[in-house]
């Protein structure tokens, strides 16, 4: 008799009958279901001490990576409104991860996909969205204020004026980038038991806020820590060229719900990087810049925080789309981001406005940029 493999043990199918082998392992009719139900793994050495650590919650286990649950969700969402009309074409504007999403959401709900991005965008996954069936359109300038995202964003528009029916999900504003995440919300719960802290990496807005939404009306005592980069507008620094991408943003998304964060990390690329190898040669598990940014402060949250305290910590994808970069020594040498020994602890700042930030810094005052500015306008009228 052959011998099969089961849970990645050898067992021998002469012992074992047809009705002990059927497993629980999801059987799939429809690449949608594919997405979900993702691993938690404990990660703690060298992030944490002995017997202190952090779950990592792997959405690169997802076929695109985070971005397939919103895109699946936002898709749906848009048809049973009547936004999207049977057959209609998709336009977005994306970095990769969406548009690995909505490539996804395109070949199950059957619509067309343009996609929209800049040249940045890491050439094997320019390849794989072609492949998933997705047009690519790549801007060739950025916008002197609002960088390749907001160029990116305009091009989106004009391809919507010039397509009938064209449908925009506009993963930035739209609510259903929120709501999505209900469901990795309730695996956590069902996984973990317990969420103390969550730490999430920041772009839209819509895994932080969706997480923990849900996740406060279990644990109304969670605290929420956002990661972002150096360089990037959303908790109120300004705008510079970013080396690492997912996180971040040069535009103020609405979709970050900022009175929902109990702190922001800003972190460095060099920082990163160092977190994403240390990840890879310790558990196996690694991913991108957002990954590696979040796994630093999470290993952080771990080392300062209470012993019982329960970690969980969203890591956006796998390392695949990154071994040009993260994981390409000439790369990381060329930019400077081999130097740094690990990083240990962060600088703090008492407001985002206090400084510009170059390094691994945290803040526990975290306003809305735009509502602060109007705060201060009135206020500025009345001085003398
Ligand atoms: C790899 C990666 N990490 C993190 C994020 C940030 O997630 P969110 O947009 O839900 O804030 C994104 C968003 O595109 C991403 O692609």
């Amino acid at each position: 008799m052959p011998s099969i493999l089961s849970n990645n043990a050898v067992v021998s199918s002469s012992r074992s009958s047809t009705a002990q082998l059927i497993s629980s392992a999801p059987r799939c009719h429809n690449p949608a279901t594919t997405a979900g139900n993702t691993p938690v793994l404990w990660i703690d050495q060298p992030f944490a001490p002995p017997g202190r650590g952090f779950w990592a919650k792997l959405e690169g286990f997802n076929p695109g990576g985070v971005k397939d649950r919103p895109a699946l969700h936002m898709i749906a969402a848009a048809k049973e409104r009547g936004e999207l009309r049977p057959g209609a074409r998709i336009v977005e504007s994306t970095s990769g991860s969406f548009g690995l999403g909505l490539a996804l959401a395109g070949t199950v709900h059957r619509h067309p996909v343009t996609l929209v991005t800049d040249p940045e965008l890491e050439p094997n996954i320019h390849r794989m969205l072609t492949a998933y069936g997705a047009r690519v359109e790549t801007v060739s300038e950025p916008d002197p204020s609002g960088g390749w995202q907001q160029a990116r964003r305009e091009r989106v528009q004009e391809i919507l004026d010039a397509t009938p029916d064209a449908y925009c999900p506009d993963q930035y504003h739209n609510p259903d980038n929120i709501t999505a995440y209900a469901p990795l919300a309730l695996e956590l719960v069902s996984q973990l038991g317990r969420v103390d802290i969550l730490v999430c990496s920041v772009g839209t807005g819509g895994h932080s806020a969706g997480i923990s939404q849900v996740l406060r009306e279990f644990f109304p005592h969670l605290t929420l820590i956002g990661v972002d980069t150096i360089g990037s507008t959303i908790f109120g620094q300004p705008a510079q060229s970013r080396l690492m991408r997912g996180l971040g943003s040069s535009i103020y998304p609405r979709n970050v719900d900022y009175a929902a964060f109990d702190e922001v990390h800003w972190v460095a690329p060099a920082e990163a990087v160092w977190a994403c190898r240390a990840l890879a040669t310790t558990h196996h598990a690694s991913g991108g810049w957002s990954t590696g940014a979040v796994a630093l402060v999470a290993g952080w949250a771990a080392r300062t925080c209470d012993l019982d305290t329960r970690i969980a910590a969203v890591f956006p994808d796998g390392p695949h789309r990154y071994f040009d970069t993260v994981y390409n020594d000439d790369y990381c040498a060329h930019h400077d981001l081999l130097t740094v020994s690990p990083p240990s602890t962060p600088d703090t700042i008492a407001r985002s406005a206090d400084r510009i930030v170059s390094r691994w810094t945290r803040c526990g005052n975290v306003v809305d940029p735009i509502q602060a500015t109007e705060i201060m306008r009135p206020r500025m009228r009345i001085l003398p």
